[in-house]
């Protein structure tokens, strides 16, 4: 990760440490950080359903999530963009499908020059005004919608889109759908990226997902990559026992 983005992704978490602490103790965030993740975990190692139920649904998980998960998905995507080249030409607009508070667009567009135009989609409340809160932050343009990514309005020619840790939340059909809408966004000349964990439970279907797009000219790759991540989410994972160190993912690409 450059070291200008590092730089920013700590700043954004030291203000929603900040936030998330004026009304909650580091205790209660790592309780609820434990019961999120063994949520997570229970549903990796059983593979039954697709949705961890409730996982914004109370204040200590929202603020588990921005503290700790947000970060190092802002760092997976940071890595992948650079890495699979999709920073430049910087993408005029990209489409954050469950943004959550933001992270995957926010890193996409700085690790592209912050000068794409970030449009955020998640029917979580909570989510649209965290992520509206991170583009102000981060000093981002960009606008976030309340709705299911599901339903969106078609395509525009050369928007590009991310779907971070989303697909895996979504019934076969709704997956499938949304799988045509970013199609149709490559089809009419933007990038797509998918980020999943490298966990095969949680995501069954990534091989199929997989050979359809590397037909349509796509690539899918692993990735195990040592990270620093920042001190509240180092904090928030060594308390509930978490790997903080290594980001481990895997993405489609087209
Ligand atoms: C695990 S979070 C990932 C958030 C963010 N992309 C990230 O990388 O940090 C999944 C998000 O997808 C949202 N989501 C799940 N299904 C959705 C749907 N059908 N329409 C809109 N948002 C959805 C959830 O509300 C949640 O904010």
């Amino acid at each position: 990760m450059r070291d200008q983005d590092l730089d920013k992704l700590n700043a954004w978490m030291t203000a929603a440490e900040h936030r998330h602490l004026a009304d909650l103790r580091v205790q209660e965030i790592t309780r609820a950080l434990r019961a999120l993740s063994s949520a997570y975990v229970e549903r990796r190692t059983q593979g039954n359903g697709r949705r961890v139920h409730g996982a914004l649904d109370t204040a200590g998980k929202r603020a588990a999530f921005a503290l700790y998960y947000a970060p190092l998905h802002f760092m997976a995507v940071s890595e992948a963009v650079r890495a699979l080249g999709l920073t430049q030409p910087a993408p005029d607009a990209i489409v954050d499908l469950g943004c959550g508070t933001g992270a995957a667009g926010a890193s996409w567009s700085l690790a592209a020059g912050a000068t794409s135009t970030i449009i955020g989609v998640d029917r979580h409340p909570w989510a649209v005004a965290e992520t509206r809160w991170t583009l102000s932050q981060l000093g981002l343009r960009g606008m976030v919608k309340q709705g299911d990514i599901e339903r969106l309005r078609p395509a525009r020619s050369g928007e590009s889109a991310i779907a971070a840790y989303t697909l895996n939340e979504l019934p076969d059909g709704a997956r499938q759908r949304v799988e045509q809408q970013l199609l149709e966004r490559a089809r009419r000349g933007g990038r797509v990226l998918i980020l999943e964990p490298l966990a095969r439970a949680v995501v069954p279907w990534w091989d199929d997902l997989a050979r359809r797009l590397t037909a349509l000219g796509g690539r899918t790759d692993e990735w195990k990559v040592p990270v620093e991540a920042p001190p509240i989410a180092r904090e928030l994972g060594k308390a509930a026992g978490l790997n903080y160190r290594e980001l481990r993912f895997q993405t489609l690409s087209l």
